[in-house]
């Protein structure tokens, strides 16, 4: 057989699929109330029948409308492989329709029982090193296991047959949380499932040698099963290998999800489901195909309690979820009430900030706001996260802050399906974080990560709600885009960026962007690739920086991490290096290409720097900024009816603000100077004008 490698495929061609499928015919949200849904994951497996009954007191008085039941218990309802004792989850699945709470029931697939790990061993996942993972903690097994997948279809089947048309049931859950804590796994079905991925990939042998550039270091394949996962090896496994094994990943799991999606969608059309992602915080998965395969985008956040910026955080991971939910609403699945139980120091939230950090999902685009868990667990290694219902009862702080944002949520059910519409956009793309996160890159000072949120976070202060975007996507509606530090940018995204300047956007791009293209190899001609045309110049070295080391800018700011080695082209030099190895090098430069500009930042600059760079190509974006005090978060929601300026007060002080239209939380009118208690939020509703 004649190979050629130029028939190797490309994500150039079609092109990549970002926006949500237009389902119109498929439910979005939860059957039911058309309120704003509140609730969390109810474990009622770890609890007697009069626990239950309190339980559903108690959530009848805090408001709660939707729980998640079933997401473990797997050994229960299948407790030896093909029978079946739906008994417990009958009762409770009837308590909960009797009470008028919906369910949004679990497929338990996340955490197999132990009669499967002893039947299947073969499934287990196994590690990078070797190691084949035990039973006795939670995460799934091999995706590619065959048993795994009949095992897991046939629970889904028992399922969704059997409450099919139960009154409770709202919605479904499959899964929990695909890519964590399982996600590559180097078994032996995994790495036969991974050679029919490259197969239907490549085609041809030529052209995944080609494409691998396994010339390098003498790895040719003559045979398709000489080809093995990317096994740790004597030193660095070949890149493009690693990436293919990353993108065989997801689409692995993502099989896994869409085999029980299809038989629930078989059983209750009616009704939509989901699996819960974890947008900035589950790298394994590329979230921008998977979120058009779920009928409604939903998502788990834990505040990272260390960091004194984590409210920022929240946000970014709030406005990523409302990106890939392409602006409709989404669900909130998770969230903590208070302490999580996996991070080194489990730092107790303050009062107010339980309401704050809802009401912030809320302000970003969340239609339910629900917790990880209704009753903390007693026993097990989750029984230091906090819940809904803390170990102290209901006499307790968080209790009554429970109580107190039910009723906010039913005040703010007029909000119910309003938008969020913002005129910038960061470039985010989980291929590139994967290819970035080797070996051997130029620097393990250039994170994409710490770059993006530096950049989100001056755009946070200055309160300018962004939305994240796909570099391959449709984004000739944002007036700004920003590429921070965007290391693989393949050819249809370079092609993308070039038109969106050409036809009048604004294009931010900093440092480390376009190194490689969509095959992990470096572009023809140079850095930074595809961009050199629309940027205005071309790079040639690279000059990263010594730990530790800065240089001066000629605006006086400072600069450490990274500088290049520019040969300008049209573009003009707008700051320049007074010192250091880039001396007399542009830090950043401004090119105007067709109807647009692009802007070329070639160092980590200060944050003061950042963030008049910014304002600058916001202003040339015709972006007008209004930033709110200090310490203060501000976004609209927006219906055909109403407004809301949604403000939250991060201070440990109270702000003044000027407000005009009704106190959508209490109902009072506003005309003039507000005073926003510490940690408190204001939600402004202003009814449009008609006619
Ligand atoms: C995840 C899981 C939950 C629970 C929480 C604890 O989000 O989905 O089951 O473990 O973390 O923070």
């Amino acid at each position: 057989m004649s190979h050629d490698a130029l028939s190797v495929p490309t994500t150039s061609a079609p092109p990549y699929p970002t926006e949500p499928r237009p389902t119109p015919e498929r439910p979005v949200w939860p059957r039911g109330t058309t309120a704003l849904r509140f609730g969390g994951d109810y474990n009622p497996e770890q609890w007697t029948r009069e626990t239950w009954l309190e339980d559903i007191e108690l959530m009848k008085r805090a408001g709660v409308n939707l729980v998640s039941v079933g997401i473990f218990n797997w050994g229960l309802i299948e407790p030896r492989e093909g029978e079946y004792d739906f008994s417990q989850l009958d009762e409770i699945m009837d308590l909960l329709a009797g009470a008028g709470i919906d369910v949004d029931l679990g497929t338990p697939t996340a955490s197999p029982p132990a009669w499967f790990w002893r039947s299947y061993p073969e499934s287990r996942p196994v590690t990078r090193d070797g190691l084949p993972l035990a039973f006795g903690s939670r995460g799934m097994a091999s995706p590619s296991s065959p048993d795994y997948r009949r095992a897991a279809v046939r629970v889904t089947e028992q399922l969704a047959r059997r409450y099919a048309s139960h009154p409770a049931l709202a919605m479904w859950h499959v899964h929990n949380e695909y890519g964590a804590p399982v996600s590559e796994s180097y078994d032996e079905h995994s790495v036969r499932a991974f050679r029919s991925w490259l197969q239907r990939r490549y085609g041809t042998l030529d052209g995944l040698n080609t494409t691998w550039g396994t010339a390098f270091w003498g790895q040719r394949y003559q045979s398709w099963d000489e080809i093995d996962a990317p096994r740790r090896a004597a030193t660095v496994t070949n890149p493009t290998q690693r990436l293919d094994f990353a993108r065989f990943t997801s689409d692995a799991l993502l099989e896994c999800f869409v085999a029980e999606r299809d038989i629930i969608r078989r059983h209750t059309p009616e009704l939509p489901v989901t699996t819960n992602f974890m947008a900035t915080n589950c790298p394994s998965v590329d979230l921008w195909r998977w979120a058009r395969e779920v009928d409604v985008v939903a998502n788990d956040h834990y505040l990272v309690a260390e960091r004194p910026d984590n409210h920022i955080l929240l946000s970014m991971d709030a406005d990523l979820t409302r990106s890939i939910a392409g602006g409709r609403p989404w669900m909130l699945m998770e969230h903590s009430t208070s302490a999580v139980n996996w991070q080194g120091r489990n730092i107790a939230k303050r009062p107010g900030e339980l309401k704050r950090n809802s009401l912030a999902h809320l302000a970003r685009g969340a239609d339910a706001v629900m917790f990880f868990q209704f009753r903390a667990s007693r026993s097990g290694a989750e029984k230091f996260h906090s819940a809904m219902l803390p170990h102290a009862g209901t006499e307790t702080k968080v209790w009554r802050a429970v109580e107190e944002l039910g009723a906010d949520l039913a005040a703010l059910s007029p909000l119910r399906g309003s938008t969020v519409t913002s005129r910038v956009a960061i470039l985010w793309d989980w291929q590139s974080f994967w290819a970035q996160d080797l070996e051997w890159r130029p620097s393990v000072d250039m994170q994409h990560r710490e770059r993006i949120e530096a950049f989100y976070t001056e755009l946070w202060q200055l309160g300018v709600t962004t939305d994240f975007a796909h570099p391959e996507s449709d984004i000739s509606g944002y007036d700004l885009v920003v590429a921070p530090s965007l290391y693989l940018v393949s050819s249809a995204a370079g092609a993308n960026l070039a038109r969106y300047v050409e036809q009048g956007g604004t294009l931010l791009v900093s440092f480390g962007s376009g190194l490689v293209d969509e095959n992990e190899a470096v572009h023809p001609g140079g850095f930074p690739g595809p961009l050199r045309d629309p940027l205005g110049l071309s790079i040639e070295e690279l000059l990263p920086f010594r730990l530790g080391e800065t240089a001066t800018l000629d605006n006086g700011g400072t600069a450490d991490v990274w500088a290049d080695d520019i040969i300008l082209g049209s573009a003009e030099p707008v700051i320049r290096f007074t010192d250091g190895r880039a001396e007399g090098q542009p830090a950043l430069t401004r090119n105007s290409f067709g109807a647009g500009t692009a802007w070329y930042l070639s160092t980590r600059p200060d944050a003061g720097t950042l963030r008049r760079i910014l304002e600058g190509s916001l202003a040339e974006a015709g972006v007008a900024v209004e930033a709110p005090p200090a310490g203060v978060e501000t976004v609209v929601r927006s219906s055909e009816a109403s407004s809301w300026r949604i403000l939250l007060n991060h201070n440990a002080s109270e702000v003044a603000v000027e407000a005009h239209g009704r106190n959508a939380l209490s109902g009072e009118r506003l005309d003039g100077e507000v005073t926003i208690a510490a940690g408190d939020v204001l939600i402004v509703e202003t009814p449009k004008q008609r006619g």
